[in-house]
């Protein structure tokens, strides 16, 4: 069994927090880390402690979980080192030979470069460069950095072997739908496909051994970074909603707007979406926050959860209603 967590709007919608709940519950035996790079900021909040991830899947509280990053993301050795021996996850976790690596060249031109840093808006972290020189073949691969060495693997024949077992795995994307290099807002997006299907070719899982995909959607988007946003509040509509975010990498403060129900089912569509997880449904009503049961929520929190189900088109099983792991409700038994 393999399920998919992606981000259905411009990133940042949660995916750390919903890849966790759904890892201490569902108790995966592979985590998956799919999507572009270090460009990514994860927030997973459990126990009182705040982790902000770039590259170790977001999952790793589940403990018995190996982690495993694939062949399609690209490495930032340093990063992905330091968060290694943070977490100390040293024996369990696995890196595809064929990662991508980025070096400081990639970091200084993405920089520098006034169209990437300033009309894009890049995250700065040489994802795209990195990625320019995959395309041009010259990039480093894992397999060719020493301090790499003892994590290094074939994640594909991993999660094979994992699957012939009846094993089951999570892979969690980056960024989210609209950031995506073919189907976002070109040409401010990130460097590759964002999609569930990238997810899959990122990891080297065949499309027919996919059972489940969950685009994870945010009641208010959020946007770091230059680009359209259609739904986006003006300044005096951002204050009054009083919510504030700013981003896990760049320390950028992020746009934020109105939920966009063309963008999301859009982005349900072509992620071929079955469960919707629906992020801070307090900012809709903070009288919900932290609220656990379903018909705990206020009738104002109910309604817009039917109006996004009937509008875009698939179950919301997931509701999260604070940053904490703990603040879910998981509607799965009652709505699949
Ligand atoms: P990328 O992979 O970079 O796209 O990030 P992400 O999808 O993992 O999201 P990120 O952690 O960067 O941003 C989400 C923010 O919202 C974090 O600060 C979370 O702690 C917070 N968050 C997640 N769910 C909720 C929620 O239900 N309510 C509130 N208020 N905050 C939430
Ligand atoms: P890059 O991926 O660093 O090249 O950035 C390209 C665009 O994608 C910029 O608008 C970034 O702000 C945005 N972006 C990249 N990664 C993330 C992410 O993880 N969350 C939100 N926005 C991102
Ligand atoms: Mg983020």
């Amino acid at each position: 069994m393999v399920s998919i967590v992606v981000g259905g709007q411009w990133g940042d919608e949660g995916k750390g927090k919903i890849v966790s709940y759904l890892c201490l519950k569902d108790k995966p035996d592979i985590i998956g880390r799919a999507g572009v790079g270090p460009n990514a900021g994860h927030t997973v909040k459990h126990k009182g402690k705040k982790y902000a991830l770039r590259l170790i899947p977001s999952g790793f509280l589940y403990e018995k979980a190996k982690l495993l990053v694939g062949a399609g993301v690209l490495i930032s050795p340093d990063v992905i080192l330091e968060e290694i021996e943070t977490l100390g996850i040293e024996n369990r976790i696995g890196i595809d030979k064929r990662c991508g690596i980025i070096e400081s060249q990639h970091i200084d031109y993405d920089k520098k470069s006034k169209h990437l840093s300033n009309k894009i808006g890049s995250t700065g972290t040489g994802c795209g460069p990195a990625n320019i020189d995959r395309a041009k073949r010259t990039l480093k691969q894992a397999s060719d950095v020493p301090s790499l060495k003892p994590f290094i693997m074939d994640v594909p024949l991993e999660v094979d072997k994992a699957l012939k077992n009846n094993k089951k795995v999570l892979i969690e994307g980056s960024q989210g739908f609209s950031l995506s290099l073919f189907y976002g807002s070109y040409p401010f997006v990130t460097s590759k496909d964002t999609s569930a299907g990238m997810a899959a070719v990122d990891m080297g899982v065949g499309p027919r051994n996919i059972t489940d995909v969950i685009v994870t959607l945010k009641s208010y988007p959020s946007r770091v970074g230059e680009g359209p946003f259609p739904t986006e509040f003006d300044i005096k509509e951002t204050e009054n909603h009083n919510i504030a975010e700013y981003g896990t990498v760049t320390g950028r403060k992020r746009r934020i707007g109105s939920f966009d129900f063309e963008q999301a089912k859009y982005s349900v569509m072509v992620n071929s979406a079955s469960q919707i997880a629906l992020t801070c449904i307090d900012y809709i009503d903070p009288n919900c926050k932290g609220v656990v049961k379903y018909d705990r929520l206020s009738s104002k929190a109910k309604s817009f959860i039917n109006e996004v189900e009937k509008k875009v088109g698939a179950p919301v099983t997931i509701i999260s209603t604070g940053p904490d792991m703990n603040e879910t409700i998981d509607l799965r038994d009652e709505k699949l």
